[in-house]
């Protein structure tokens, strides 16, 4: 990052107040390890208090202050305030700016060391409660995922979203049980779906064996890493899977990597609601997301918002989100005579 994007727009304005403000807020043991902490994606405040070992009015005091400074946004949903580190502003920029000059996994620091092994122990938990539910909610899945809307409504947006012919490849990112192959199966020539439970794969490939399917597979893999190189994919679906994540942007940045130019990601989620029963029930971690947040990570992925459709349901509303990665010039690649 230049160090003239800090003062982009004139060290007047209040731009230095606004900086000092900023980096008097990081000049905190506690605070500079939560900044270090939230470069490796959002986290609540009882995360961040079992991580740290301290009580919850002093986090909740370093993050205020960290806040109000511009460093970090919140973001609160139904009883869990998410922390995430801020975008844009002086703030932001310092916040980046400590990410470069915080050590790196190699470099002997006991603190944060330590702080790393137990936000790794937090994810571990969380994925391995997320990891039963899904095994144990296998069979039934089917059955569970239209108890929140229509899907037949859903599958409609979907199919008419996706090019109507001409797709060679398409990746469907934790598929479940494959419903979203079966479903567009017949719309390309070699689908995959990717997912990170045995027990949903085991599930997956009986449903496309007795559709017929012979042109789908999957496989199982972590969609944080996809087992694929770059630009290969034209179509790419991410279906009810972004609320269970710990990094959804990190999600979308995946996915937009596989896909070729020109080529359409699909989303499909739940817009913000109240049901804060699904954390506990069913291992929701976001309680829906807003068309502008799913916007943001789009246009950080590199790719261009296409569409957005809501269908209403009580009390869950579904939202399909497409965007398409910008087709490369091919002029500027081929090289000049
Ligand atoms: C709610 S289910 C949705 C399945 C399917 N897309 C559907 O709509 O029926 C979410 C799926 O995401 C998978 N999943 C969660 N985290 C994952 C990860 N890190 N990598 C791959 N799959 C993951 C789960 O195992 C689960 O099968």
């Amino acid at each position: 990052m230049e160090a003239r994007d800090l003062w982009a727009e004139g060290p007047e304005n209040g731009h230095m107040d606004v900086l000092l403000a900023a980096l008097r807020a990081a000049a905190e043991p506690t605070r500079l390890r939560i900044v270090a902490l939230l470069t490796r994606g959002e986290l609540t405040v009882s995360e961040l208090v079992h991580i740290l070992g301290q009580s919850q009015p002093r986090i909740s005091r370093h993050l205020k202050l960290l806040t109000e400074a511009g460093l970090l946004t919140r973001h609160r949903e139904g009883s869990w305030v998410f922390h995430r580190l801020a975008e844009s502003g002086p703030g932001a920029e310092v916040a980046q700016h400590l990410n470069v000059l915080l050590p790196d996994e190699g470099v002997q620091d006991q603190v944060l060391t330590r702080d790393r092994e137990r936000l790794a122990e937090v994810k571990r938990q969380r994925a391995e409660a997320a990891a039963a539910y899904f095994r144990d909610n296998a069979e039934s899945w089917d059955k569970l995922r239209s108890l929140h809307v229509d899907d037949a409504e859903v599958e409609k947006v979907i199919s008419r979203l996706l090019p109507g012919d001409g797709i060679e490849n398409l990746l469907d990112v934790g598929t479940g049980t494959g419903r979203m192959l079966e479903l567009l199966a017949p719309r390309a020539r070699r689908l995959q779906g990717i997912d990170l439970s045995r027990e949903m794969l085991a599930v997956a490939r009986a449903n496309l064996e007795r559709a017929d399917c012979g042109n789908c597979r999957v496989r199982q893999a972590d969609l944080y890493q996809l087992p694929y190189p770059a630009a290969v994919f034209d179509a790419v679906t991410v279906h009810q899977v972004l609320h269970f994540l710990d990094q959804p942007a990190a999600a979308i940045v995946e996915a937009a990597r596989v896909l070729a130019p020109g080529g359409r990601l699909v989303v499909v989620d739940f817009l913000p609601h109240d049901q804060e029963n699904l954390r506990q029930e069913h291992e929701h971690r976001r309680l829906g997301f807003a068309d502008k947040e799913i916007g943001a990570w789009f246009g950080r992925a590199g790719l261009t918002a296409k569409n957005t459709e809501h269908l209403s349901g009580a009390p869950l509303t579904v939202a399909v989100w497409v965007a398409e990665k910008p087709p490369t010039d091919t002029k500027q690649e081929t090289p000049p005579p």
